[in-house]
């Protein structure tokens, strides 16, 4: 008799992704939810698919379609995965400072792709975002799922990633540390958290140069993170506190996680720079929750292709909690990104 699999599509794997605890040696219970995991890659299956549903559902989006969007990476990834499988022409427009690996991908699931200037003024003309919006006016049967102002975003987030969270903690989670691009995750999880039990602190990290966080604004080369366009997908609300972090402190977070043995992208680098130092102040009660977006993978020629060491001390920074085997691994690779 033939067996019937269990999935009948790799669609069918996205979500539910696991809830591993983090050696690092601080008071708090450190979890880390892990959206790399996911079949695209990273945590924008999640918004990706549930916004082409959607479209499906209301007819914003036909069959032999073609879906538009301005990505700086991921999102794009995950529509060019869905738009593949599910027989869309996908087209994509990104900032320059996207990764090569991010632009390879797109090209690999056969997506159009337009690399823009990353420029600092939003109004131009030559942006990713204009760019997608003349692109999207001129095409017919086009689709742009538009996560930027698209409420499905954050929903995606509020109706899968919030209740995963809090079942996997059953319930204990006290502080959410999470990186924050268009919002959607943060305010979909924050909102379904804070629901559950207000007093779960929701804690965003920001580019330091965004438009959110800075008074001028300026482009930056971490990926994954920067609020540069406020909308209903940001509910201020859902969220206690946005700290800003510096395009070096996020690169040399990640560098060292991936010498200890976890190889994330830059917004899960600067997620973690953010929650450990913020763990600081916590109680060994406390329950933290990092997500970890993506993988390193994505950044290797950005992140690791250089062989600029790293300094002793910026390896003393992140301890973990059983030195012994760490230790051993750090000297074996050390002077060596
Ligand atoms: C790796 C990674 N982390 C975090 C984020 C931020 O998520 P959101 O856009 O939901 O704020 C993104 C967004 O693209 C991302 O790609």
């Amino acid at each position: 008799m033939k067996t019937r699999p269990k999935y009948q599509s790799i669609l069918e794997k996205i979500g539910n992704t696991p809830l591993v605890s983090l050696p690092f040696d601080v008071p708090p219970t450190l979890l880390a939810k892990l959206e790399y995991l996911n079949p695209g890659g990273s945590i924008k299956d999640r918004s990706a698919l549930f916004m082409i549903e959607k479209a499906e559902e209301d007819g914003s989006l036909k069959q032999y379609g073609t879906i538009i969007e301005a990505s700086s990476g991921n999102q794009g990834i995950a529509l060019a995965m869905i738009g593949a499988i599910k027989g869309y022409k996908v087209i994509i427009t990104v900032p320059d400072r996207t990764s090569i690996e991010k632009i390879t991908t797109l090209k690999a699931y056969g997506a159009k792709v337009y690399i823009c200037p990353d420029t600092d003024d939003l109004g131009d003309q030559n942006s990713y975002h204009s760019k997608a919006r003349q692109l999207y006016e001129q095409t017919p049967g086009a689709f742009m799922p538009n996560q930027y102002f698209n409420i499905a975003n954050p929903l995606a987030h509020y109706s899968k990633t919030g209740p995963e969270i809090w079942r996997q903690t059953s319930g204990s989670i006290t502080h959410l540390v999470v990186g924050a691009g268009s919002c959607g995750t943060i305010s979909g999880v924050g909102r379904f958290l804070k629901e559950q039990n207000p007093a779960i602190k929701i804690i965003g990290v920001d580019a330091e140069t965004s438009v959110y966080s800075c008074k001028n604004p300026k482009a930056y080369d971490v990926e994954g993170l920067g609020i540069d366009v406020i909308s209903d997908t940001l509910d201020r609300e859902a969220i206690d506190e946005i700290i800003p972090i510096s395009d070096d402190d996020a690169f040399r977070s990640t560098r060292i996680l991936a010498s200890q043995g976890y190889l994330v992208g830059i917004s899960s680098g600067a997620v973690m720079h953010v929650a450990l130092s913020y763990a600081k102040k916590l109680d060994k009660k406390d329950v933290m929750v990092v997500i970890f977006g993506d993988s390193g993978r994505a950044y290797l020629s950005k992140l690791f292709a250089s062989t600029r060491p790293v300094t002793p001390s910026i390896r003393t920074e992140m301890t973990t909690t059983d030195e012994q085997p760490r230790a051993s691994l750090q000297q074996s690779q050390e002077g060596v990104v």
